[in-house]
């Protein structure tokens, strides 16, 4: 597994305001969607491109295009909805699927309540959102499952990320896939109710709103 984590002042500040509990969720989601166009910046470094023959006004010559199959963006439901925008104004030719988890909380498994994907994936970059790497069980069951339908490279990207998520990847993950996370940030680790510290809470929470 290969991690970057983003070092720059833009990502730096749009995270402080990010972190503040005084910040408004209209404001928060659109510092979500710029601080994710700034990651996705750094995780497409290496998306795969092809040579493409054009015209410009003046004469021919060759550029290049993102190459076939197009890159996949799989946002985590819920949260991870709120850092699509920022994604496709990026790469609006990417393709989007959706993967909905959550815990059993008398299992504590991971399950999966909804899936939107193409069923082979051979060939593809993914680009999973998730917001927050806490525990990294929900990566992982997310990884598993794309690493299972044969995608050929899976870059997650994370608002936030703890040493304890980037260990359980690495630990569950291993070399068995090629995977890539990129963070704005690594944090402290995690409270005994498994959130993020210093984190910015819940970020369902804080896009949305509190839903029993
Ligand atoms: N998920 C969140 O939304 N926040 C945390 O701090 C941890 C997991």
């Amino acid at each position: 597994m290969e991690l970057q984590v983003i070092d720059h002042p833009l990502v730096d500040h749009k995270l402080t305001v990010l972190r503040d509990k005084n910040t408004p969720s209209s404001t928060f989601r659109s510092l979500v969607g710029e601080l994710v166009s700034l990651l996705t910046y750094e995780a497409t470094r290496d998306v795969a491109v092809e040579p493409v023959e054009i015209e410009t006004p003046v004469a021919r010559t060759t550029g290049v295009r993102l190459s076939e199959p197009r890159p996949l963006v799989v946002p985590i439901l819920r949260a991870g909805l709120g850092m699509l925008d920022g994604m496709t104004a990026m790469m609006p030719t990417a393709e989007v699927g959706f993967l909905g988890m959550r815990r059993d909380e008398d299992t504590l498994e991971i399950e999966t309540y909804a899936r939107r994907l193409p069923d082979d994936l051979s060939g593809r970059e993914v680009y999973v959102l998730d917001p927050m790497l806490a525990t990294g069980h929900t990566l992982v069951a997310t990884i598993e499952y794309l690493v299972e339908h044969n995608a050929k490279r899976i870059v997650c990207i994370c608002l936030l990320a703890t040493p304890e998520g980037i260990a359980e990847i690495e630990v569950q993950i291993g070399d068995r896939a090629d995977v890539t996370v990129v963070t704005g940030a690594m944090d402290l680790g995690l409270n005994e109710k498994s959130y993020i510290v210093p984190g910015l809470g819940d970020a369902g929470d804080r896009l949305y709103g509190v839903v029993d």
